[in-house]
């Protein structure tokens, strides 16, 4: 039997506590802004997740020295030798993630040089890095793709730019910050992301000598300095984490506390959480807070949403939402604006006795720039649904969370495939699940 396997024995509610560390999406790029500064940063409260190892390696690469401090989760950075790393070395990375597009501007600001590896992360869709590539060109880097990879110089310098992005993604958003924040002048970005995990990069790159303003109307201005110290930061919770517990506590009737997990970056999901008939209960203390979420008994009642960019309804916390939808007394409606292929894996739901149909149509009222393009980016989940255990194969890292509260949420025992996926993003999941008395093994 394959080690990749977990076997869930299902149909009993998840109660009890976890704990949610600093979020995987900012963790990430602060690691990557370490780069960027002259002198040792210190991060806290990282997670031990997969993606946090594959851009330790990637840094460490580049002679960035990455050792664990003397707090659990503490990891410091020394950036003061900076170099350039063989291309084979860095293409053992190629696949494994989408952070490593995020080096160029810090490696160009470094090393005058930089080369990027085939991207990985998850699929869930064709994820083309176009608006990366372009703004760096405005910035002055010459990107030469090749098979193996980009390469990208920068022979007159980088200098500030005035870039309106199409839609305000997130990767292109950091990949501006962190080249801008080294350019010569000023950058006018328009149209940015303003996801708290971004927010949380700005705190982190003015805390190293940044001048950042944001706007209102998703304006982001940076001043460019020529140089850049050290930071010391505890990263934001991982609210994408602590969303997937608290639908977990939903889909098995369950009651589960996240340690950690904060109110202000979750107003958007809990305004959800709370239509359906979930319960929960803030506690703001400051060193042991978090929210516990329960499904109060009796029935759960449907919604209609859409996934947006902050301050709307995240795209990643659409999948372990539908599994709690599944179990809803009445037809939900889910449409996806953000990636125009999220719901491959309702179709194993739809195994596992759920009723889930998906439509090209911009269901729900607004529509979307992926409406009339032929994806099936819209769902509707017919509930309540008596689920059943089966044999499931984890697609990606959030799709993977939801088959596995899907599983949890099903009678019987259900084997499922891939799991090692899901270390990517969430931490010690295993013990989390036998900390909330689900039967999981291996
Ligand atoms: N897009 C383009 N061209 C580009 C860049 C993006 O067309 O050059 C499109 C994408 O195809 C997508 C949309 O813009 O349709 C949004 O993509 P975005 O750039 O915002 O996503 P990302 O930076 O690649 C991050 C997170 C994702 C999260 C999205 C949206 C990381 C490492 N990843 O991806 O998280 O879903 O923002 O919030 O931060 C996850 O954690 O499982 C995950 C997928």
């Amino acid at each position: 039997m394959s080690d990749d396997v977990l076997i869930v024995s299902g149909g009993s509610p998840l109660k009890g506590e976890v704990r949610v560390r600093g979020a995987k999406n900012l963790v990430s790029k602060a690691m990557v802004a370490t780069v960027l500064g002259e002198s040792p940063s210190r991060m806290y409260d990282v997670p031990r997740i997969r993606d946090v190892e594959i851009v330790r390696g990637l840094l460490e690469l580049h002679g960035v020295k990455v050792t664990n401090g003397d707090l659990d989760g503490e990891l410091r950075f020394d950036p003061s030798n900076v170099e350039r790393a063989g291309i084979d070395e860095i293409n053992v990375h190629a696949g494994s993630s989408r952070i490593p597009i995020l080096l160029c501007g810090p490696l160009l600001h470094r090393l005058g040089h930089a080369f990027i590896p085939d991207l990985g992360g998850c699929h869930i869709g064709p994820r083309p890095i176009d608006y990366h590539l372009e703004a760096l060109r405005r910035f002055g880097a010459v990107v030469d793709k090749t098979p193996e990879g980009l390469h990208l110089s920068a022979p007159d310098g980088l200098h500030g730019i005035k870039y309106e992005l199409n839609y305000p993604s997130v990767g292109a958003t950091e990949q501006i910050l962190l080249t801008a924040v080294r350019a010569e002048g000023v950058t006018e970005l328009s149209n940015a992301a303003v996801e708290p995990e971004i927010i949380d990069l700005i705190c982190i790159l003015q805390k190293m000598g940044a001048i950042i303003k944001v706007h209102t109307n998703r304006v982001i201005e940076i001043e460019g300095v020529p140089r850049l110290g050290g930071f010391s930061h505890r990263p934001i919770p991982d609210r994408i984490e602590a969303a997937s517990w608290a639908s977990a506590a939903l889909a098995t009737r369950g009651d589960i506390t996240v340690k950690g997990a904060r109110q202000a970056d979750m107003t958007t999901y809990l305004n959800v959480f709370r239509s359906i008939g979930g319960e929960f209960e803030i506690d703001d203390n400051p060193v042991d807070g978090g929210i516990r979420f329960w499904h109060p008994g009796g029935d759960l009642r449907p919604v209609a949403l859409e996934t947006d960019v902050h301050p709307g309804f995240m795209t990643d916390w659409q999948q372990p939402l539908v599994v709690a939808l599944t179990q809803a007394n009445g037809l939900s409606v889910v449409h996806e604006t953000v990636y125009e292929k999220r719901f491959g894996y309702t179709s194993a739901l739809n195994q596992m006795g759920a009723h889930i149909q998906v439509f090209q149509d911009c269901l729900g009222g607004t529509p979307c720039r992926f409406g009339r393009m032929g994806f099936r980016h819209s769902a509707v989940i017919a509930g309540p649904a008596k689920l059943h255990a089966t044999d499931l194969i984890i697609p990606d890292l959030r799709a993977g969370f939801s088959h596995l509260i899907a599983a949890l949420a099903a009678e019987g025992t259900s084997r499922v495939h891939g799991v090692d996926l899901i270390n990517r993003g969430y931490e010690d999941f295993e013990a989390k699940l036998a900390g909330l008395g689900a039967t999981v093994s291996r």
